[in-house]
């Protein structure tokens, strides 16, 4: 099993967080698009004819192709690879692009999964962020997706933002949970290289908030998804039962993965690879037949680091079969021992020779997956 990813680049505005690549001229779009069909023609055998269970349209912005369009790129998927009867294809999209019209053309294409990005229902936090969208227009989306029969849907929300208060956190997530999805990414703010927050932070316009506001919004997080019976199946996602991002955990799961548009990243188990990040060299480069990816062989270290980086942050966890039989006894005993002090810490558990953090220890993930690496001398 497999999957692709499409990488739309465009946006409308430009949020105040993000650095995702993407431009706000639309004059590509359509460009763009013909690219995109041709380097899926050309990179027809990156998965070596592995069924695709999951076709994700990410962003930038998807919901700024028509339906009609997202479907033509479909269509082409299904010319060179075979898509699984229930494979998962997955749509992000903005809340004022779903309007009537673009719900109703989107019902009748193959898109099962819509992915929407609310980020928060507090019109001063919108504002902030210099979303497009009211709070209102985002709750309304949800609600006029869900008549057009849309009945797997995600909401992105993020949390420790400036301003957003305890208080104002819980009521997004009564909001959201009350809204009867049946899937949630949760994210921390990041402070990403050139953003607008970045530079504001810089200057000392908006200010970081409090680590203990940080933890306590997250461990509210945690508790109201339990509440409403989700399920946190990894550090940022949660979910209704069997209702888990196929997209996202083939990325945990270590499947392979193919990524088209500019600055998508691929996988194939050996080999990672991405592309450029600029719009103009990416289109040049695949009609005229240049390059537009670098690439990175993996060594088996790699291998064994990526799988623990990825599996940790599962519910799942990190199976030690799989280490023992695909990586070897020196990495199985690693393990093992390095386990010890988080197991006496309650960071960590072992189920069924599987190594899962505990509610405690995702608190400290990243502290306990660097100690799981193997590092060459
Ligand atoms: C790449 S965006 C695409 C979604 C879509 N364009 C939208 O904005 O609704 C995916 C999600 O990443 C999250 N995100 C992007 N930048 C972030 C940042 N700096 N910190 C936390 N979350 C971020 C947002 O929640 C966003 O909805
Ligand atoms: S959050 Fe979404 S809409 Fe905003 S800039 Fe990033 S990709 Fe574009």
């Amino acid at each position: 099993m497999s999957g692709i990813y499409f990488h739309i680049p465009f946006c409308k505005q430009l949020c105040h967080y993000c650095a995702f690549h993407k431009s706000i001229s639309l004059q590509a779009k359509e460009r763009m698009l013909n690219c995109l069909k041709k380097e899926l023609k050309n990179r027809k055998t990156y998965l070596k004819g592995k069924n695709i269970d999951s076709i994700y349209f990410g962003g930038g912005t998807p919901s700024v192709y028509s339906p009609e369009e997202i479907q033509s790129l479909i269509d082409e998927v299904a010319l060179y690879f075979t898509i699984n009867e229930d494979a998962e294809i997955s749509l992000e999209a903005n809340p004022d692009d779903l309007t009537h019209d673009y719900l109703k053309g989107l019902k009748e294409s193959s898109v099962n999964r819509l992915s929407v990005g609310i980020q928060s229902f507090h019109d001063e936090d919108l504002i902030l962020m210099n979303r497009r969208h009211s709070g209102q227009q985002a709750y309304d989306a949800i609600k006029r997706a869900q008549e057009y029969g849309f009945d797997n849907i995600s909401v992105d929300q993020i949390y420790g933002v400036p301003g957003l208060s305890i208080e104002k956190w819980e009521e997004n997530l009564k909001k959201v949970f009350e809204l009867n999805i049946q899937h949630i990414s949760s994210y921390h703010l990041m402070y990403d290289p050139n953003t607008v927050f970045t530079h504001k932070l810089k200057k000392g316009i908006i200010k970081e908030v409090d680590e203990d506001v940080s933890l306590a919004q997250y461990e509210l997080l945690i508790s109201e998804a339990k509440k409403y019976g989700f399920t946190h199946y990894e550090i940022s996602n949660f979910s209704k039962a069997g209702l888990e991002s196929k997209h996202n955990s083939s990325y945990w799961k270590q499947k392979m993965y193919l990524g088209l548009g500019p600055s998508a990243h691929s996988y194939n188990i050996n080999r990672r690879e991405w592309n450029i990040s600029d719009n103009l060299k990416y289109m040049n480069a695949i009609e005229k037949g240049g390059e537009y990816s670098e690439y990175e062989e993996l060594s088996f270290n790699d291998r064994f680091n990526d799988y623990v980086l990825t599996s940790l942050r599962t519910m799942w966890g990190l199976n030690l079969n799989i280490v023992k039989d695909e990586f070897g006894e020196s990495y199985y005993k690693s393990c093992l021992e390095k386990s010890n002090k988080f197991i006496q810490s309650s960071d960590i558990k072992i189920e069924n020779n599987h190594i899962i953090l505990t509610d405690k220890g995702v608190f400290i993930s990243n502290d306990v997956m660097s100690d799981f690496f193997f590092i060459e001398e």
